[in-house]
């Protein structure tokens, strides 16, 4: 790999979901979160993504990476 596109790669965080579309946007409906709480992934590493499976320790051991999941819950909680 030329070094420039070795540089391209290792700024790219999403290596693997959904690589066919220009930009991926997931969409949550309000209406549907019923779960009181819930864990979404941002490290781009879950293989249940869009829900946070946990693989963000491994990639944040290998990188250095402070990236952990975001969590919705509901008020109250
Ligand atoms: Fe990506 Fe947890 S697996 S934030």
């Amino acid at each position: 790999i030329p070094p420039e596109e070795k540089g391209k790669m290792d700024s790219l965080i999403n290596l693997q979901i959904q690589k066919e579309n220009p930009k991926v946007v997931n969409e949550i409906i309000i209406e549907d979160f019923c779960l009181p709480k819930a864990a979404y992934c941002r490290c781009w590493r879950s293989k249940t993504f869009l829900a946070c499976d946990g693989s963000h320790s491994k990639h944040s051991e290998l990188t250095g990476s402070d990236m952990c999941s975001r969590i919705l819950k509901k008020k109250g909680l």
